[in-house]
């Protein structure tokens, strides 16, 4: 396959890993959609090659289900899931509230999962289905504690990932959960290890070289494998 005739779909691109993802993509030669939520004027400046936009949110059916008729008629090599969020993270689940919690997993967990499973027909064989994970969604590493609902929304999302692996076992794509490093973003914050383009650089190259392979792996944006 050569690179220009690679596709992406980017989900949750208007800021942090998702415009940077779209920015690496785009330099290295991948014809990318990326999708917002509302307007995201630093995707729409891209330059000299500019994404496709699309909008939608992951947390209403009736929006992915409107993406997917939109979309109909496309093949991407990789969709690429990167939005989250982190609300209530620095506080204990017991102190915090329930609301707050379950948003976190709903869009976390649930969506990100019931995205992958709307648009499974629309990944070309020998592609990959991307969702953004987080080493924290690591059960054995969590020796520090914090982080408790977002932690927890990501070992979830890992979980329906490798289950959402095997009910497609038959097709002809792989699943990819990402960990992208500690990165200075609006979640990451500035005291973060990376920037977005040294985390975005390192993510598609993981991703070309998963290409053409099969069931789960849990990997960071230097390509090593993260314990589950
Ligand atoms: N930064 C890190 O160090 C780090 C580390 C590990 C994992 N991650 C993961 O990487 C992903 C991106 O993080 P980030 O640091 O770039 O965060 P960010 O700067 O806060 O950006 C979050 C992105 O997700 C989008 N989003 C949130 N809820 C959405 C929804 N319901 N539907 C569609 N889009 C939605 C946001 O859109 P709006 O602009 O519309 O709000 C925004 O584009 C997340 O899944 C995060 O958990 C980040």
């Amino acid at each position: 396959m050569a690179k220009q005739d690679r596709s992406v779909l980017i989900v949750g691109a208007s800021r942090g890993l998702g415009l940077g993802l779209a920015r690496a993509f785009l330099a290295r030669g991948w014809d990318v959609t990326a999708t917002t939520r509302g307007e995201a004027p630093a995707l729409a400046a891209l330059s000299p090659v500019a994404p496709a936009l699309a909008r939608v949110d992951i947390d209403d059916d009736v929006s992915v289900a409107r993406l997917h008729a939109d979309l109909a008629g496309a093949r991407f090599d990789v969709v690429f899931v990167v939005a989250g969020i982190a609300d209530g993270a620095h506080v204990p689940l017991p102190q915090g509230d329930r609301a707050t919690a379950l948003k976190v997993y709903e869009t976390n967990a649930v969506s990100p999962i019931r995205f992958a499973e709307t648009f499974a027909d629309r990944v070309a064989p020998g592609g990959l289905m991307v969702l953004m994970s987080s080493v924290l969604g690591s059960v054995s590493l969590n020796e520090s504690g914090g982080w408790e609902s977002y932690r927890a929304s990501k070992a979830a999302l890992n979980t329906l990932a490798r289950s959402f692996s095997i009910r497609h076992g038959d097709a002809p794509f792989g699943t990819v959960l990402m960990h992208p490093g500690w990165v200075r973003t609006d979640m990451g914050g500035p005291e973060a290890d990376i920037d977005v383009a040294t985390s975005a650089d390192g993510m598609v190259a993981v991703v070309e070289g998963q290409l053409g392979r099969r069931g789960c792996a849990y990997l960071d944006y230097r390509g090593e494998t993260v314990a589950w």
